[in-house]
This record gives structure tokens, C-alpha cells and sequence, in this order.
């Protein structure tokens, strides 16, 4: 069967993805305001001059989502993730009306995961209850710090009294709780963010996000550099907090993401177990399958003109086929980021192409001692997971064989939902 595969692939029989049956769907929401911008943050989040249009913004996000639905007609939406920018500036009424209209139009599962991301400032706080009425299950609280003067220095508009409130009340009202922190900030020692690690799991949220502070092009801190710890010094900070969070019972399930045992988030394990994803709102991304090809689509970034395009029913900035070079290479960029790998056969189910496709590169990154698998499991090895940029890499083939005029893949973004 085997040989069979192979013989077909070589003499082009398979040179398209098959899907007999479409990997699981989430539903992600972009929003695209905030307060104010974040001297470190390259988010696609802008500062919002005075009054959040979130009627008209809910409005379009509706034309949106019809204008996808061709794409995904009789699927079930698994998780949705309203995701910003920050998407806690909104009136929970305006939330309520997304969400229903959301469940107007495509089947939503009845134990959906329905996540939204909140600031912990006292003007969102209030609002946490009718945002559970409305319908969010899982709320994830943009913490970053408990440490006042780390909160400065990331230019937050909320203090670590405000971070406290903000998580108590988040644990009162919701079962299902994220906090995203960051580390190796500026200044920041080991003990402080030994502190920190220890404030967050005083609180036993079920889940926890730890980012590595990272300066971004484009943003004020690349601009203007702060005093950030040195790659050493940084790598101290990470095992300790990494230490902390074990001893506190969290497992380190992807490379920023700890969970409580059952606890991890579903959103995000779809991205890293390369199911699908629709992504409506300014600068969404989406990867979506059909019976024969993978596409990827990026709607308009900038939130006037991604307003004007969804009113001209064209809100797509990019649409592409994923090239059959390039799959092989996705797969793994996502899976390899979790600690226990994928099912084996996922790679079959998710790309639409035989596991076989792969072999020459599986048993590369097997010899180099970075990968381990068997019948059922493909999964990074601690080296792997050490070397992580590496590993991904030997999965990249050569550009030569890219269509002319294809656009290079961008490799998706890592963080929390996104
Ligand atoms: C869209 S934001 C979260 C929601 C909300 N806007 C907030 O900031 O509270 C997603 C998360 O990405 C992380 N993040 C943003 N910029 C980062 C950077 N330059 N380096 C590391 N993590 C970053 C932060 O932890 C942030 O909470
Ligand atoms: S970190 Fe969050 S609050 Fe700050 S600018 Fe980025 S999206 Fe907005």
C-alpha cells in the first residue's frame, strides 16, 4: 500500500492534497483597538481616538463572516477566539450581539470554547459579567506583570492593584481563566520574575501564557531600546520561572503555553494540531481546507480601509494556495511546537498529503537526534524542542520548486489565539 503511495506521488498522481473528510474549524475575531499602544506590542492594535465604532465594527464583522461562509458551508465552528488589540473595550451588549449573530450564522458547537481577551484596567473589570452573560467561557487576562514598576516600564495602563482585582474577579466569574505574562523584562531580575511566576500561580489559573518579552520592529522599543536582561542572564530568568510553574503543576504543553492537567487552551491547540481556521475582522488570518488544496487568506490590516473593503464585499488582502512543497513544512512548524508531538496519522488527515511525502526529511531530524516517533506519535525530542528553529527548517524544501509568482508562506503567528 505503502509502495502504492509512493508510486503514485512520484509520478505526479498525487500531486494535490485529498481530503476525504475537512479537519476541525475555529472561528477567530479580530479587534483591532486599544487604549492606547504598547511600547513593545506589534500587533495589528491601533489607539483608539475617542469612541470605539463597535456598531458599525459588529455590523461588518457580519458581512464578513457571510462573505466567508461559502468557504465553510455545513461546518461545525469548534472555539472561537475574539482576539485584539483589545477586545475588553468593548460594551458587553456589543459582545452579546456578536455572539449572537455569530451563532445566527454558523453552527456553533453547544460546549464551543468561546475565549475573549481582556485587560485588567478597572473600566474592563466591570464589564466581566456581562461578558460571561453574553456568552465567553474562557477569558484571558493581559497581566503581563504583578510587579508595579515592570508595569511601568512596559507602558501598561493598568497597575498591579488593578492586575489583582482584575484576577480575582475574573477567577469568580469564569471556570475557564488565562493570564498572559512576560518575562525577561526590562531590568528585570531573576528574583523578581521568580516573584512574578509566583504571584501568577497564587491564584491557580487554569492556564497561563509566558511570553518572552521580544523587541519588535516597528514598535517604540525597537526605536528606543530599553535595558533588557542578556541572553544569559534571560535564559536564567526562563528556567526559573519554568521551575516555578512545574512545581506549581502546570505542564508546559507548547513552547509558551502551561496548563493545569485537561486545562490547555482548544483554541490554539487547533493552530498547533493544524486544523482550520476562518479569521474575520481587520488583518485576520485564515487557513482553510477544501476537498483538494489548503488556502490561506489575510484580510485588510488597517481598520478604515478594512471597513471600506468589507462594505465593497472584498475584504481579502491575500488569498493563496498553500503549495505542496510548503505543507509538509506548515504541518510541522505548529506541531513541533508542542511538547508531546501529534498523532501520527494527523499528518495525514490535516495536509491532505501521505505521511510518505515527508519521509526523506522525518528520518533526517530522526538521525540528528532531534525528532522521535512511532506508529502513532510524531513528537520533538528534548533537543528538538531546545533547537526548535532547526528542527522546522530541515522540513523546508528548496524554493526552486515554488510556482512562479507564488507568495512566500508566512509562518503563523505564535502567540496566545492569534
Ligand atoms: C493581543 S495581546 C493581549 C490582550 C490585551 N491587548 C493586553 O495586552 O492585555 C497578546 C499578548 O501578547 C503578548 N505580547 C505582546 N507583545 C509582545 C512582545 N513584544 N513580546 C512578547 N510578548 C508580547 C502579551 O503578553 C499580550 O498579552
Ligand atoms: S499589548 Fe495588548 S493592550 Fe498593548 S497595544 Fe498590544 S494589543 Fe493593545
Amino acid at each position: 500500500m505503502m509502495e502504492a503511495i509512493v508510486a503514485r506521488q512520484e509520478t505526479g498522481a498525487l500531486s494535490r492534497p485529498h481530503f476525504s473528510a475537512l479537519p476541525p474549524l475555529s472561528l477567530y475575531v479580530h479587534i483591532p483597538w486599544c487604549v492606547r499602544k504598547c511600547p513593545y506590542c506589534d500587533f495589528n492594535s491601533h489607539a483608539a481616538k475617542g469612541e470605539v465604532p463597535e456598531t458599525g465594527y459588529v455590523d461588518a464583522l457580519f458581512a464578513d463572516l457571510e462573505f466567508a461562509l461559502p468557504s465553510i458551508w455545513g461546518r461545525r465552528v469548534a472555539t472561537v477566539f475574539i482576539g485584539g488589540g483589545t477586545p475588553s473595550l468593548f460594551s458587553a451588549a456589543a459582545i452579546d450581539r456578536l455572539l449572537s449573530g455569530v451563532r445566527a450564522r454558523v453552527a456553533l458547537a453547544p460546549e464551543a470554547e468561546i475565549t475573549l481577551e481582556a485587560n485588567p484596567g478597572t473600566f474592563e473589570r466591570e464589564k466581566f459579567a456581562g461578558f460571561r452573560a453574553a456568552g465567553v467561557n474562557r477569558l484571558s487576562l493581559g497581566i503581563q506583570s504583578f510587579d508595579a514598576k515592570h508595569l511601568q516600564a512596559l507602558g501598561r495602563i493598568h497597575d498591579e492593584r488593578e492586575a489583582r482585582a482584575a484576577a480575582e474577579a475574573a477567577l469568580a466569574l469564569f471556570d475557564n481563566v488565562n493570564f498572559d505574562l512576560m518575562y525577561a523584562l526590562p531590568r528585570q531580575t531573576v528574583a523578581e520574575a521568580e516573584a512574578d511566576a509566583a504571584a501568577a500561580v497564587a491564584f491557580a489559573p487554569p492556564h497561563l501564557s509566558l511570553y518572552h518579552l521580544t523587541i519588535e520592529p516597528n514598535t517604540q522599543f525597537h526605536r528606543r531600546p530599553p535595558p533588557v536582561p542578556d541572553e544569559d542572564s534571560a535564559a536564567d530568568i526562563e528556567d526559573a520561572v519554568h521551575a516555578r510553574l512545574a512545581a506549581a503543576g502546570y505542564h508546559r504543553y507548547e513552547t509558551s503555553a502551561f496548563a493545569q492537567p485537561g486545562r490547555e487552551c482548544r483554541h490554539n491547540l487547533n493552530y498547533w494540531q493544524f486544523g482550520d481556521y476562518v479569521g474575520i475582522g481587520a488583518g485576520a488570518h485564515s487557513k482553510l481546507s477544501f476537498a483538494d488544496r489548503i488556502v490561506r487568506q489575510v484580510r485588510y490590516k488597517q481598520p478604515k480601509q478594512y471597513l471600506e473593503r468589507v462594505a465593497a464585499g472584498a475584504p481579502l488582502m491575500e488569498n493563496a494556495e498553500v503549495t505542496r512543497d510548503d505543507i509538509g513544512f506548515e504541518f510541522m512548524l505548529n506541531a513541533l511546537r508542542l511538547t508531546d508531538g501529534v498523532p501520527a496519522r494527523f499528518f495525514a488527515e490535516r495536509t491532505g498529503c501521505p505521511l510518505a511525502s515527508i519521509a526523506g526529511e522525518l528520518a533526517d531530524a530522526e538521525a540528528r537526534g532531534l525528532l522521535e516517533r512511532d506508529a502513532t506519535t510524531i513528537r520533538p525530542t528534548p533537543l528538538g524542542r531546545r533547537f526548535l528553529n532547526d528542527l522546522q527548517l530541515l522540513f523546508l524544501r528548496e524554493r526552486e520548486s515554488r510556482p512562479r509568482g507564488a507568495p512566500l508562506v508566512r509562518a503563523e503567528p505564535v502567540r496566545d489565539g492569534h
